[in-house]
């Protein structure tokens, strides 16, 4: 049987990215079951704010992403939905809408988000309407993972984190209304 190429996409612009590492984790399996894999990682790939020009580095971006059989996404939970800088790499894919077939026909995406809070599924969901958008396959499974730094940390949520979850309107332990804050940034 041919082999299948699964390239990851994902991670954040910070230094130490708990999306990224998820991805890594998830590429591994991948190649434990005899996957060639790649990584693109999106710090690394310092992407411009999407042009309808297309440098040279978009180029090789593009390619890398049209010759996989499979892609994972992973981003971060930001305000509800993906980051800025994963949802520029995904527009970035725009000149793949040339080719023939076009964008990531017959690719099948594996969707991970990571989430300081509880709503990961929020961020999975924006990128399955991009995959469905881009005409290729969300997998079933999908992967939202919560409370990335109680992960961190071992399992053991902090102080600060718990001080921000009691603070959160609606919770039973804090107070009903606050002002400026975030719920799920733990
Ligand atoms: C701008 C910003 C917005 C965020 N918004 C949310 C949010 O709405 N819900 C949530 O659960 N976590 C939120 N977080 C926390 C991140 O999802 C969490 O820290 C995640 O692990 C970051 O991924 P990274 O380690 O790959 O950078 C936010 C973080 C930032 C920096």
């Amino acid at each position: 049987m041919a082999e299948l190429k699964i390239v990851g996409l994902g991670g954040s612009l910070a230094e130490k990215s708990s999306s990224l590492a998820a991805l890594r984790i998830a590429l591994e399996g991948a190649a434990s079951n005899g996957a060639p894999t790649e990584l693109l990682d999106i710090r690394e790939l310092d992407l411009p704010m999407y042009v309808p020009d297309l440098p040279e580095a978009v180029r090789r971006f593009n390619d890398t992403i049209y010759e996989a059989d499979g892609l994972i996404w992973s981003s971060p939970l930001y305000h509800g939905t993906v980051s800025g800088a994963f949802k520029n790499a995904l527009d970035w894919l725009n000149p793949l809408g040339r080719r023939e077939p076009a964008y990531l026909t017959h690719k099948v995406i594996g969707l991970i988000s990571v989430a300081g809070g509880t709503q990961g599924l929020q961020a999975v969901n924006t990128m399955e309407f991009c995959v469905r958008a881009l005409r290729g396959w969300a997998v079933p499974l999908v992967l939202p993972i919560p409370r990335a730094a109680r992960l961190r940390r071992g399992g053991q949520a902090s102080r600060r984190g718990r001080k921000a979850r009691a603070a959160c309107p609606g919770s039973r332990s804090g107070p009903r209304r606050r002002s400026g804050g975030s719920c799920d940034d733990v």
